[in-house]
């Protein structure tokens, strides 16, 4: 994936109607393209996270639900999957139930600016710069102490500086996890 001037490639930042089928992924009500995460580095990310049994993975903005199901079916988790295009959802709930996982992974339609992320204990993300950056305080204000949160490709600026970095291949991920939360004195 480029990083400089377009964030996504170029087959995905621009199309025009001599480039028929692209369309579908600039839909005006997206704020980020779908470009599903390659499947070795959606387990790199689980990884990176420690995910366990124990843990509950929202994936925001989930595509076609691949983080979500490997997070169940690989890394025994429940997960939680968000989509503002119903497609992606109608897809995602098909790929758990052939994964036999759909009683641990949920698929909910709506803006994940909206979605109620409390119950997380980690947070994955493969959006844009921007997006990050507008999540980002309700990451730190919203999620429990000790949340880890990944993204894929994109950091959260220098004001929150990852705690991990890895390269693999075309791809970065990166780790936070969310601190304890500063009291008035
Ligand atoms: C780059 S794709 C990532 C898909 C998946 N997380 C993965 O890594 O394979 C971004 C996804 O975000 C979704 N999306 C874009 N804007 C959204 C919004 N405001 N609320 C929820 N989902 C959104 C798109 O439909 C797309 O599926």
């Amino acid at each position: 994936m480029l990083l400089t001037v377009l964030p996504f490639p170029p087959a995905f930042a621009l199309t025009t109607p001599e480039e028929p089928g692209l369309e579908r992924d600039f839909r005006a009500d997206l704020d980020v393209p779908y470009v599903p995460t390659k499947q070795e580095t959606v387990e790199a990310m689980l990884k990176l996270a420690g995910v366990g049994p124990k843990d509950v993975v929202y994936d925001l903005g989930c595509g076609d639900g691949r983080i979500v199901v490997t997070a169940a079916k690989r890394f025994g988790a429940r997960g939680v999957g968000v989509d503002i295009d119903p497609a992606r959802i109608a897809e995602a709930r098909e790929n758990a139930k052939q994964a036999g996982v759909a009683s641990r992974a949920t698929f909910v339609l709506g803006d994940l600016f909206n979605a109620d992320i409390r119950q997380a204990t980690v947070v994955m993300l493969y959006l844009l710069p921007s997006v990050n950056q507008k999540l980002k305080p309700r990451l730190l204000a919203e999620l429990a102490p000790g949340t880890r949160v990944v993204s894929h490709d994109f950091d959260m600026g220098a004001d929150w500086p990852p705690q991990k970095t890895i390269h693999l291949g075309r791809d970065t991920i990166y780790l936070w996890t969310v601190p304890e939360r500063r009291t008035a004195n």
